[in-house]
């Protein structure tokens, strides 16, 4: 979720790249800097912090070069520092670049160079491409790019300066954005449509395995084996704040719709046959005696899904607590605790005051946070992360699945760490790898959802009912409809319906029932049938094989493992909130009473 602009132009590149950098802000990041080439000479400027940092000690400069290449830096590899901030160079700073993306293989990458006498500096995976460059540079550097992408794994996209040729700035890209554009005298491309727009709607979107050749004027693009091919342009018929949303009207929804891609950028190198987290392989839970997971709001929506996995799959105790009620209960913690916190911005008051306190205890700690370095990620022993990018609209959408993958891989790992056999192991994980393209079959289903959505107009309460892991997921439907709609939501067991919250059901009441679940999915079908019998507007989410001729709303999530269905039903929730909201002109990304990090208890 790195920013990246570049431009090659008759003139001042730097303007160019700062408006860039300012546009792609609303991404978030912790570091930016700028290369500048003149005169066969790179000058790498950058520094941690907020753009303005960079934008004071340029200020004092006088940088009249004509091409360059910038970046904001969202971190996934090492901690925001000077030294991990982009550009890189090589030592001879004759080659300079700047990356948004994952090397998977950068360990393996990195040893091969050191053997060959290269030193790093920084501790990201991005470090490793320029010396790549170097390595194989011996003055054609279309050639010897092509040649490191083959040796690339992972998602990359990439700018490269080069003094030999100062007016040129080579691109390649692989599953992560890159844009392009052009007038006559100049030639500019950034990881995102907002960095352009205030210079062309006439964009070129580069394709994964292509090449980009910039330079004053001209862009040439070039398929994997360095063929020639024609551009295809396409035309952004949008303003700045629409493209900034990437052409839609809400940050949420937007970041609903990033989903497929940041849970695979969550799950990169995590799954091979089985799953890969090295920072747990000393971890064996019969060091332990209690298991505690220990978040809010969303985030312990997360973590519910997790003990559930964690119960089917082991037998230690495992509990799964809010932040806000650990801090103050009589709970067993001590060395032979494992306490995993979970959170999005790895800030929330809560959240850190009980993971101090285990800490306090000597417990042992994982965080899973989705902000690089967050205090969470520096105070745990074991930090772990989410790769969701910057989240701006307050309610959680892609922070919470990519919890909820990462949760699930890890309960995976720490169970198979400790000799414990993880029943269907081989179809859990092959569906896991197919999340991202599930998660995206069940975006489209948003019209249906839509037309849903309008039962909740004129009513102010709605009720959420399902079982087992189905109730974790009420839970989070329920949270995201009342936090942004202001409709009262509740969830409940559905076999708790009778004892008592039946009593509410009338005429009209709109019940959102979960039975993803075959061995309980015809009890709660016999629980909505009397909902039903009572008057209720019923919206069924079921899975493929589970049905009822009864009732007339339902929708089917895609095939897949039944202790992965949590993640597509949650989509179809967290789309049904978004309606609702609209259909109710709430304010969608900014919800009344609420912040997006809970700094104060
Ligand atoms: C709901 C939501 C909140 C957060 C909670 C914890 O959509 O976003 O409930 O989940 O405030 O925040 P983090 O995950 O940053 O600790």
């Amino acid at each position: 979720m790195c920013g990246i602009t570049a431009y090659t132009g008759k003139g001042r590149a730097l303007p160019f790249l700062i408006q860039g950098l300012e546009k792609l802000e609303y991404r978030g990041y912790d570091s930016a800097g700028i290369t500048l080439v003149d005169n066969k000479e790179l000058v790498t400027i950058k520094t941690k912090g907020a753009l303005n940092a960079l934008k004071e000690q340029l200020s004092t400069l006088r940088l009249d070069q004509k091409a360059g290449i910038g970046h904001t830096r969202w971190a996934t590899h090492g901690i925001p520092s000077n030294l991990n901030s982009h550009p890189h160079t090589n030592a001879s700073n004759t080659l300079s670049i700047v990356h948004n993306g994952i090397i998977e293989n950068y360990q393996s990458i990195k040893e091969g160079l050191a053997m060959q006498g290269y030193t790093f500096v920084s501790q990201t995976d991005s470090e490793v491409i320029v010396h790549l460059l170097d390595y194989y540079y011996q003055g054609d550097m279309k050639a010897t790019l092509q040649k490191v992408m083959s040796y690339l794994e992972g998602s990359y996209a990439l700018c490269v300066l080069n003094v030999d040729e100062p007016e040129t700035i080579y691109v390649a890209k692989k599953e992560s954005p890159m844009v392009l554009g052009m007038d006559e005298s100049s030639a500019f491309c950034a990881s995102d449509i907002p960095a352009l727009i205030s210079y062309t709607k006439d964009m070129i979107s580069l394709e994964d395995h292509q090449m980009a050749v910039l330079r004053p004027g001209t862009i040439e693009i070039f398929d994997q084996q360095g063929q020639k091919v024609e551009p295809k342009i396409i035309h952004i018929p949008y303003d700045l704040e629409a493209a900034q949303k990437n052409g839609y009207d809400t940050f949420m929804e937007k970041e609903m719709h990033e989903q497929p891609y940041v849970i695979k950028e969550t799950l990169r190198g995590r799954i091979e046959n089985s799953i890969v987290m090295p920072e747990l392989d000393s971890i064996d839970l019969h060091e332990y005696d209690h298991v505690y997971l220990i978040a809010c709001g969303t985030a312990y929506h997360a973590s519910l899904y997790a003990q559930y996995l964690g119960r089917e799959w082991m037998d230690i105790p495992i509990t799964c607590v809010p932040a806000s009620e650990f801090r103050y209960g009589n709970y067993i913690v001590n060395d032979r605790s494992l306490c995993i916190f979970v959170s999005q911005s790895g800030e929330t008051a809560d959240t850190l005051a009980a993971l101090k306190m285990c800490l306090e205890k000597n417990a042992m700690t994982i965080a899973v946070s989705n902000v690089l370095d967050s205090s969470l990620a520096r105070l745990a022993h074991i930090p772990m992360y989410t790769c969701a990018g910057p989240e701006i609209a307050v309610a959680s959408t892609k922070a919470y699945t990519t919890q909820l993958v990462l949760l699930a891989a890890m309960m995976v790992k720490l169970a198979q760490n400790s000799g414990y056999e993880v029943k269907d192991i081989d179809q859990f994980i092959y569906d896991l790898k197919q999340i991202p393209n599930l998660v995206k079959k069940t975006l489209e289903k948003k019209e249906i959802i839509e037309q849903y959505a309008k039962l909740l107009k004129d009513q102010r309460d709605a009720y959420f009912i399902g079982r087992q892991l189905d109730y974790v997921n009420v839970l989070e439907g329920a949270l995201k409809l009342k936090e942004i709609s202001y409709v009262h939501a509740d969830a409940y067991y559905a076999g708790e319906l009778k004892h008592g919250p039946i009593a509410l059901i009338d005429q009209g009441t709109v019940v959102i029932a979960l039975a993803t679940q075959k061995e309980v999915a015809a009890k709660t079908i016999s629980n909505i049938e009397e909902t039903i019998a009572r008057g209720a507007n019923v919206i069924l989410i079921t899975a493929p094989g589970i049905h009822s001729e009864k009732i007339e709303r339902q929708i089917k999530i895609e095939a897949v493992h039944p202790y992965l269905s949590g993640i597509l039903v949650t989509v179809l929730l967290q789309l049904f909130a978004f309606y609702t909201a609209k259909e109710k002109d709430c304010n969608v990304d900014q919800p009344r009473n609420l912040a997006k990090s809970v700094t104060v208890e």
